[in-house]
């Protein structure tokens, strides 16, 4: 059976920085920020040449970040990702041939799902929690507040639209531990190098977190 990345894991950083780097050399300063602000639990999703090369840098460079591979869409990523060091792998979907591969690279995976089927497929393959994706496209809080209802014990990470203005409402749910999204590292501050706003906006979710009782 597959191990989802462990529910005590995922929750040490109930925020995930969802990151898409196209400069490797960025990787170091980029986690440092975020290290330091508190979030230790970073996707890096694999969207782009250097996300591999990334990950294998910022696993060494910080043995105890928790590095996550996402964006991962081939059985082949899910062993490059875990060759590389990434802790855990993230889909946006879900497939048998996927949770299989997971299984044999024993790499922690969280899958992704969108709807009422997807989540039953991934309830008997043993996932307890999983990547609510697009969030906010697919219904978000609303929907998700309908899925606790059919499916009780399943825990969520959405993931798509999430901000500052609605990650409270998010964390707010008893089914929701944690939340990933682009919007506190975007590839435009990264670039930018803009690590006082990166750090800056780290901070505010944090300081939401801190308001759910999530931290
Ligand atoms: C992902 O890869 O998980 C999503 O693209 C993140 O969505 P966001 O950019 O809306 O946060």
């Amino acid at each position: 059976m597959v191990d989802s990345p462990s529910f005590e894991t995922l929750i040490k950083s109930p925020v995930i920085p969802v990151i898409v780097l196209s400069e490797v050399q960025l990787a170091i300063p980029l986690t440092e920020v975020l290290i330091d602000s508190g979030l230790t639990v970073i996707e890096i999703t694999l969207r782009t040449e250097v996300a591999i090369p990334a990950i294998r840098m910022i696993s060494n460079a910080f043995p105890k970040a928790i590095i996550g591979a996402g964006t991962v869409t081939t059985n082949e990523q899910i062993f490059l990702a875990r060759d590389a060091g990434a802790s855990f792998a993230i889909s946006p979907g879900i497939s048998q041939k996927m949770y299989q591969a997971a299984n044999s690279s024993s790499l922690p995976f969280l899958p992704g799902v969108a709807t009422p089927s997807e989540i039953l497929m991934a309830k008997e393959a043993g996932f307890s929690i999983c990547k609510f994706f697009p969030s906010e496209e697919l219904g978000g809080v609303e929907r998700l507040e309908m899925f606790a209802q059919i499916f009780p014990d399943m825990k969520f990470c959405p993931t798509g639209g999430i901000s500052e203005a609605n990650l409270a409402s998010y964390l707010s749910l008893a089914s929701v531990p944690v939340v990933a999204g682009s919007w506190i590292a975007p590839e435009v501050l990264i670039l930018a190098k803009d690590w006082v706003e990166i750090e800056a906006r780290a901070q505010r979710a944090l300081e939401i977190v801190g308001k759910t009782g999530k931290a």
